[in-house]
């Protein structure tokens, strides 16, 4: 979604926004901008392309915006109007004297737009955020703070702003509700940007700003307030960060890349959680009698994250003998769900900015339940907001398709579950042991199918060809079929279904023919001939099969037109090992169709707007 990376200093601004939009590349846009006050003419310039950045960089190469030390920039992903240069980030007021760049959505900005339409104000975008613009000019009489706070307070949605007035030459204002937003501490230099990644190079000192929170920067100084000018002391972080995580290494897409880093962040995991036979749960808040007591789990997340957690209730129902239901986190407020204080929340998010996954835990609270989160990024909203957090650590994932998160994910419910299980008893001591002894060798597991990756490969690209695609899979792999399916759309573009495969029947077999092809989770389980059934349906009707499938399970080849083998594992382990070949699957398939593996068309890695 749309990125924001604003600067004030002693430096030439331009290159340090260029550098730092590139750097928010992969959260997916589809226009950018940027814009300086040039204070020797005394006068805003901006810059705008619709498309990819280089288009920006060749157009600022062209026509150079000087050596101003302020500026904003911002990548759009198109909410309110079609990605055109009107429509790009930064907007003006009227009389071009504030600029503005905006991430998430302004939802009273049509009764704003209709107010100040009839005091005579001109709009000429479609955007919600030229409302933001306008209204600050309208309030603007030479005190350019107090303009901002007058319209902050007026706006209703989600927000995170970059605010320039061209008579404050030398200060940069940010604010945020809801939407991301981070500001960098440099040597007589502040930076705003919606991640801390975009401007690592720049400096480790962070400000996480709050809801509710704006900060007024100068080169000498930083004042954080609310938006009514209260003020706060603001604490600065220092964040431990490798700036290697964020590069492509050799890879030639960082999608590659990241499927490479699991074995890894498999064993990072279970070397920090698995002391022995005992998992700990640091950082999930609760004491062990609090554990106990709890009666029954929601899980809530978007995307990637709703299908680990679907295998998350397999994983806690079987081995806890807890009560699991999953929500799409978008859907959960409007079911009115039935929560107490023995009810366990737990959202799910990579990014720990997903809208929808914040809209939930907020009416988890409301409902008296306790929230806990799994999540990737340390420091994020969803972090901060919930009662615990148990950080997967698995470093930067910048490729928009979910990989080593999700991986990292259900290892984490692996954990969570062998910790409730420990308390229930749900499963024998010795049948624990068996899980975290199979989970400890998944490292190796991993490292196995990726050495044998080109045989992978071979048959995506025989199939590349195929119009759709049908991911089967049952019971606990009943989310690999889905979570398989949405690899291979996202970032190819072929239409895939994932389906539970006893469902088969009950709808999908009408789409297999010779022309569609059919992705068979089939690893040894309780649930393997049938899985087996299904498939000699499938080639019944002419459907072709590719089964993901144990080591040497030779019979399944008689059904199956292509088998990837996957080493033998535990049966309830067998989300992970399947997991690897359908992402290595989907990325060879994207590969061979010329598709932007990393930016996928539409996309945005961080869906920080509902
Ligand atoms: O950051 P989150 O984990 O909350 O993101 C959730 C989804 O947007 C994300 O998993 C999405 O589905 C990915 N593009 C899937 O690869």
């Amino acid at each position: 979604m749309c990125g924001i990376i604003g600067y004030v200093g002693q430096r030439q601004a331009a290159p340090i926004l260029l550098n730092g939009l590139r750097k928010l590349e992969y959260r997916g846009y589809d226009s950018s901008g940027i814009g300086v006050i040039d204070s020797k003419r005394g006068s805003i310039i901006v810059r705008k392309m619709p498309g990819k950045i280089a288009k920006l960089a060749a157009l600022i190469e062209r026509q150079p915006v000087g050596a101003a030390r302020i500026g904003i920039s911002h990548t759009r992903w198109a909410t309110h109007g079609v990605p055109n240069k009107v429509n790009a980030h930064p907007h003006w007021d009227q009389s071009k004297k504030i600029l503005v760049v905006h991430n998430g959505i302004i939802e009273n900005y049509e009764s704003i737009k209709k107010f100040l339409q009839s005091e005579g104000v001109r709009f000429i975008s479609e955007t919600d955020t030229e409302v933001v613009a306008q209204l600050i000019g309208f309030y603007y009489r030479g005190d350019f703070v107090s303009a901002v706070q007058k319209a902050l307070v007026r706006l209703q949605g989600t927000f995170a702003l970059g605010i320039l007035c061209q008579d404050a030459t030398e200060t940069l204002i940010t604010a945020r509700i809801g939407s991301p937003l981070i500001i960098g501490v440099g040597e007589g230099e502040y930076f705003i940007a919606s991640d801390v990644p975009a401007i690592l190079e720049e400096t480790r000192h962070i400000i996480y700003l709050k809801d509710g929170e704006m900060a007024v920067m100068k080169p000498d100084g930083i004042e954080v307030m609310t938006f009514k000018g209260k003020p706060l002391a603001p604490k600065v972080d220092t964040v431990k960060f490798n700036v290697d995580a964020v590069k492509k290494q050799g890879f030639p897409h960082y999608m590659l890349k990241e499927i490479h880093e699991q074995p890894s962040v498999l064993e990072t995991m279970i070397k920090s959680r698995i002391k022995g036979n005992r998992v700990e749960l640091e950082g999930v808040s609760l004491t062990d009698h609090q554990l106990k007591k709890l009666r029954n789990i929601v899980i809530v997340a978007c995307g990637t994250a709703y299908h680990a957690g679907m295998i998350g209730r397999y994983l806690i129902e079987r081995v806890a003998g807890l009560p699991v239901s999953v929500d799409a986190a978008s859907e959960f407020r409007y079911r009115d769900p039935i929560l107490n204080s023995q009810t366990l929340v737990v959202a799910i998010s990579q990014s720990g900015e997903t809208a929808d996954t914040l809209a939930a835990v907020r009416e988890a609270h409301k409902k008296g339940a306790r929230v806990i989160s799994i999540c990737n990024v340390v420091g994020s909203s969803l972090a901060r907001e919930s009662d615990g957090v148990l950080y997967t650590h698995a470093g930067p994932e910048i490729g928009v398709a979910s990989t080593k998160a999700y991986v990292a994910q259900i290892t984490m419910l692996y954990f969570l579950a062998l910790k409730l299980g420990s308390f229930t008893g749900k499963v024998p001591l010795a049948e624990r042991k068996r899980i975290i002894s199979a989970l400890k060798h998944m490292p190796r597991l991993y490292e196995d199918i990726l050495r044998h990756k080109t045989a992978i490969a071979k048959i995506a690209k025989k199939n590349s060809h195929f119009g759709c695609f049908l991911f089967l899979g049952r019971n606990i792999n009943y989310p690999s079929a889905l979570e398989g399916a949405l690899k291979l759309k996202e970032i190819s573009y072929i239409p895939a279904e994932g389906y539970a495969a006893g469902e088969m029947k009950h709808g999908p077999i009408a789409l297999i023919d010779e022309y569609r092809a059919v992705v068979c989770m089939a690893p040894q389980s309780e649930t393997y001939d049938k899985m087996i059934s299904n498939m000699q349906e499938i080639r019944a009707r002419k459907g072709k099969i590719i089964a993901i499938a144990t080591e040497g399970d030779l019979s399944i080849r008689k059904h199956a037109h292509h088998v990837i083998y996957v080493p033998k594992t535990h049966h309830l382990l067998t989300p992970l090992a399947v997991a690897l070949p359908f992402q290595l699957f989907a990325y060879y398939v994207a590969v061979q169709l010329g598709c932007d593996v990393d930016q996928p068309r539409n996309l945005a890695k961080s869906v920080t707007v509902e």
